[in-house]
């Protein structure tokens, strides 16, 4: 892993050099380096938890340790990006102007230690609707490699330590409101209440897609639509554990969410992630 860590601060310095000190994207940088190690901790306490992971060969963990380290290496560029282009940053779609999953694949896929498909499959598509994945020609490589297996575990791997570390991280410094959505989000959005999609969305059982969140009730809903895209049980033990849906919830009145809505929510959520 020490390799690793050198590795990884290659692309962390490239992109903190490029930016001025105290701004906005720096800063970014900074926190995308903090989130990189959370997941990757993260990821090595499921591995050890699961019985499907913790017996797979050393081999397996390192891929795994490689891929769950490097996943957000995309966003180092997509912050040196941004600030290059400072004329688009004044509006909300900037949000989806960049792939920091393809950035990242085409990055890694040029240095000879991490072009593997254990470690690309993740990079790519760990922030990507698994539909969406499963219909790329990405997926279609990997089933057709040895390594298909391994890929796909540490894909799902990658994606749930990623949200544990965005759920400790929301918790613990009311993260969600300090984020680029909440800030660009105009009053009259912000407090709209929940959109009938995303209610929709919800109680199909889907994770929210982004281009249907409107409100900041629909992207707390989001947030906690995660629990349907939780793939380890361990993962599903630390939300439940965490109590990171009461947490969310709470959010929610300030947020012109009615106490009956609430109340749906939380029972619904309850009943699939196995019980308060
Ligand atoms: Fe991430």
């Amino acid at each position: 892993m020490t390799e690793d860590f050198i590795e990884f601060k290659k692309y962390y310095r490239e992109a903190v050099k490029s930016v001025p000190d105290d701004s906005f994207f720096k800063e970014s940088i900074n926190h995308k380096y903090r989130h990189s190690v959370e997941v990757l901790r993260a990821g090595e306490l499921i591995m050890q938890e699961t019985d499907e992971l913790k017996n797979l060969s050393e081999d397996f963990k390192k891929y795994a340790q490689k891929a769950l380290l490097f996943h957000d290496v995309g966003r180092f560029e997509e912050a040196v990006l941004r600030y290059n282009t400072p004329h688009l940053e004044a509006n909300s779609e900037v949000l989806n102007r960049y792939d920091h999953g393809l950035i990242g694949y085409n990055t890694m896929r040029q240095n000879p230690l991490y072009n593997d498909i254990r470690i690309l499959l993740a990079i790519r598509y760990h922030g990507k609707m698994m539909d969406e994945v499963k219909k790329s020609a990405l997926w279609a490589e990997a089933e057709q490699s040895p390594q298909a297996d391994a890929a796909k575990k540490i894909l799902y791997l990658v994606r749930d330590a990623d949200k544990l570390a965005n759920l400790a991280k929301i918790k613990s410094d009311d993260h969600l409101r300090k984020d680029i959505f909440y800030k660009l989000l105009p009053d009259e959005a912000k407090y709209a209440g929940l959109s009938e999609t995303v209610m929709r969305q919800f109680f199909a059982e889907q994770t929210i897609l982004s281009a249907t969140v409107y409100s900041f009730a629909d992207r707390i809903l989001q947030v906690i639509s995660w629990i349907f895209d939780l793939n380890y049980r361990k993962t599903k033990e630390i939300f439940t554990q965490e109590k990171y849906g009461t947490y969310l919830l709470n959010l929610m009145p300030e947020y012109n969410v009615s106490a009956d809505e609430i109340k749906q929510i939380s029972e619904f959520t309850d009943k699939k992630s196995g019980g308060k």
